[in-house]
């Protein structure tokens, strides 16, 4: 099923936590909703939810409008952060609790059940307790009891937190490959952009309530269109330093030579010009120098640190032969350089 958004707020008091947001989530994706904390994630998924009512705004489901549709008409399966399974049922209790309440008789329930269990794999614990069972257990049961009434919209809220930083790797993929076989429009809940990077469809990326960009992970990483999303995403975080726009090019604070770049910018305009650690090459082609600062293994990559006008760049080398001290030529890619208005984070290049 698409679900259309269209305006959508909600103000609590005066303040609004979700400011006229608009989007389209195609039938069958999973689209990761990231921002930072308070950013206004859990609100929107509630309105699409229906436990929470909009203050303006639609929503649609297909070409149906549900805005003023109470919850339990809408068929969304919604997973909390805690889970909330019920601790005194088993786990296959707990599944069928949802076919229950619709008063499915308890043959047809456990038949239904076992389908979807046997696609989240929780068949060896159907007859404990939640307390019994570890996080990730845990989470696969309230998916699974979430799937079991066969809804359109599968809204999961920061599902992954609880769990420990190998355990989520796992559980995201787990996550991704049953959204996929279930085939089940996903909106999922993170604050943590390389989760939603290494899951999802596409991102959207709001900050104070404001949809700041809506694309895929690529769309997001290499064509941002402001400071936010281009800082929000990647690993390392992209590089910044601040300087001033002089006519030909950007110059750094604390430099003088001109970095020159095909575009038009009022002389004196104050920058912030940003790049990718993989944009970066060293000793080519190169533009400006400046001194390597530190130099650590990541992986089987060597990335350095170097310092530059009153910030410092990190870089990838294949180049073993550099060493901390060293003054290097540094040249640019045709991907991965922005240049972003100071004030406003609104990109110029
Ligand atoms: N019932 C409420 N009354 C008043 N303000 C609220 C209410 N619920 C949420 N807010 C505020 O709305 C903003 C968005 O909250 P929301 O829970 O949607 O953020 P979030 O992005 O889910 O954050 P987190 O990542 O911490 O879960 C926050 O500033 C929060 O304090
Ligand atoms: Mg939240």
């Amino acid at each position: 099923m698409k679900v259309t958004i269209k305006e959508l707020t909600k103000k609590f008091g005066d303040f609004t936590a979700v400011d006229h947001v608009s989007a389209e989530f195609d039938d069958g994706k999973l689209i990761a909703l990231l921002g930072p904390s308070g950013c206004g994630k859990t609100t929107m998924l509630n309105m699409l939810s229906g436990i929470l009512p909009s203050t303006e705004g639609k929503i649609f489901f297909d070409d149906e409008d549900v805005t003023d549709l109470s919850a339990d008409k809408r068929g969304v399966g919604l997973v909390f952060q805690n889970y909330a399974l019920y601790p005194h049922m088993t786990v296959l209790e707990n599944v069928c609790f949802p076919l229950r309440i619709r008063g499915v008789p308890k043959k047809e329930r456990i038949e239904k059940a076992m389908k979807f269990i046997n696609l989240v794999h929780i068949e060896d614990y159907l007859d404990r307790k939640p307390a019994e069972l570890s996080g990730g257990q845990q989470q696969r049961v309230a998916i699974t009891r979430a799937l079991i009434k066969k809804p359109k919209l599968l809204l999961l809220d920061e599902p992954l937190s609880n769990l420990d930083a190998k355990l989520r790797v796992e559980m995201r993929e787990e996550i991704r490959r049953i959204q996929k076989e279930s085939g089940v429009t996903t909106i999922f809940v993170t604050h943590d952009q390389e989760e939603a990077s290494s899951i999802s469809d596409s991102i959207m990326l709001l900050k104070r309530g404001v949809q700041q960009q809506f694309g895929t992970v690529d769309d997001l990483c290499d064509n941002p269109v402001n400071l936010f999303t281009a800082d929000f995403l990647g690993t390392p975080t992209i590089n910044q330093v601040h300087g001033t726009w002089s006519e030909k090019g950007f110059v750094a604070d604390g430099q003088t030579e001109i970095i020159s770049f095909n575009v038009n910018i009022p002389t004196g305009t104050r920058l912030i010009y940003a790049s990718r650690a993989e944009a970066l090459k060293l000793n080519q082609d190169k533009q400006f120098e400046a001194e390597i600062l530190e130099k650590y293994k990541v992986g089987k990559d060597t990335l350095v640190r170097l310092k530059y006008g009153n910030g410092s760049l990190r870089a990838y080398t294949e180049d073993k032969t550099i060493q901390i001290g060293d003054i290097v030529g540094v040249g640019m890619k045709d991907f991965g350089v922005f240049l972003f208005e100071a004030e406003s984070g609104k990109r110029l290049l």
